[in-house]
């Protein structure tokens, strides 16, 4: 038997098919381990430029940022904070479109410039070497993935724990920048949005001055209508307003001439300068409907129209 087996081709065929076998097998369960191994290298090194990174926010940011990240009020913005690490937070509002982790490292390598406007006393500085400050790139990676590992318990946080601080360089107003904000509903969202709007209705006098009427209209002084002005005197519009187009009132006609011009141009301004044509969009109805009120006005403060 033993002979038939190892001489015969067929069991030599078999033999050397299944060593063939074995040693794929041994080589897949190599792999295999392989993997959760070098997955284990990985998390060990980045553990390791996590390790460095805090000591590099300790001894470089900290003195800004507080010891974790939680911000120093009034010096420097919190990074370990829901705001900023949540999509809808301050990513959207400064609209970064990127990752927030390239938004980080870029801010870290690069600083910030300095801004007129700015709200904190110092600026964030440049860290990158290849924009001349003082760290490596390997250094600057450690520091984003140490500011990065906050991730988790960031979003942890209730709108309370949040150490955020409103920041001036963000359009939106404070109260739509805070975390208690981000943590309500949609449809929440929107009524605080409608509620704001109806709130903050502008007063002519500011929209006067905000949106330049003042540039091309005199209010104060009355004056005859001259071609090489840039606009109309409105001083007395009370008076003429209601017979500058037939069939329309004082009101109607203001109205118009607000929100679409050339529906009737002034003659003499024909050529001159002209009447802006998106205050439509610019301004809410209440806010128009205040202009022409206030413009028709005969008791209107005349002082108003001074912006020097
Ligand atoms: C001298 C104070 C100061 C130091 C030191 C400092 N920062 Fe800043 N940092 C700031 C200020 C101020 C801002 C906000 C700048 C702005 O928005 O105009 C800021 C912004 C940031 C931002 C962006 C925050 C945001 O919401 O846009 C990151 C990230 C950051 N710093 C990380 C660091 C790291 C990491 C270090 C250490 C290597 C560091 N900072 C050191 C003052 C500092
Ligand atoms: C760039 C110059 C310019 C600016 C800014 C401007 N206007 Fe005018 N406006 C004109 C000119 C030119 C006319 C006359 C031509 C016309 O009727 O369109 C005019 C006409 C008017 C009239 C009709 C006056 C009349 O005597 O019949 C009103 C009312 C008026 N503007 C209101 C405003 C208000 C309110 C603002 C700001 C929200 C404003 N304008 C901003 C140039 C300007």
């Amino acid at each position: 038997m033993h002979r038939l087996y190892t001489r015969s081709p067929i069991a030599k065929v078999m033999w050397g098919i299944l060593s063939s076998l074995l040693g794929i097998i041994v080589l897949l369960l190599v792999l295999v381990s392989e993997v959760p191994r070098m997955e284990a290298q990985t998390i060990n090194w980045q553990g390791r430029s996590v390790e460095n990174g805090a000591t590099l926010f300790d001894s470089n940011c900290a003195t800004c940022h507080g010891p974790n990240g939680q911000g120093l009020l009034g010096r420097a913005p919190g990074l370990n904070s829901y705001y900023f690490f949540t999509p809808t937070g301050r990513l959207a509002d400064v609209g970064w479109a990127g990752s927030l982790e390239d938004y980080v490292k870029l801010t870290i390598a690069a600083g910030r410039p300095s801004k007129t406007d700015s709200q904190w006393p110092e600026i964030m500085p440049t860290w990158g070497g290849q924009f001349g400050g003082p760290l490596r790139g390997d250094q600057v990676e450690d520091l984003t993935l140490y500011v990065m590992n906050w991730q988790e318990s960031a979003l942890a946080q209730t709108p309370e724990e949040d150490p955020f601080q409103p920041f001036d360089d963000v359009l939106k107003p404070v109260e739509f920048q805070h975390t208690a904000f981000l943590f309500l509903s949609e449809e929440e969202q929107s009524a605080a949005l409608e509620e704001y709007k109806a709130r903050s209705i502008r007063a002519p006098e500011e929209l006067w001055q905000s949106e330049a009427c003042f540039a091309c209209h005199n209010l104060a002084a009355r004056q005859d209508d001259e071609p090489g002005q840039n606009g109309p005197n409105l001083a007395d519009l009370f008076e003429r307003a209601g017979s500058r187009v037939e069939g329309m009132t004082a009101e109607e006609y203001v109205y118009q001439s607000i929100v679409d011009p050339a529906a009737f141009v002034v003659l003499t301004y024909e050529d001159v300068g002209e009447m802006p044509q998106n205050f439509a969009d610019k301004l809410s109805e209440v806010e128009i409907q205040g202009l022409v009120e206030w413009l028709l006005d005969p008791e209107r403060d005349q002082e108003q129209e001074i912006s020097e």
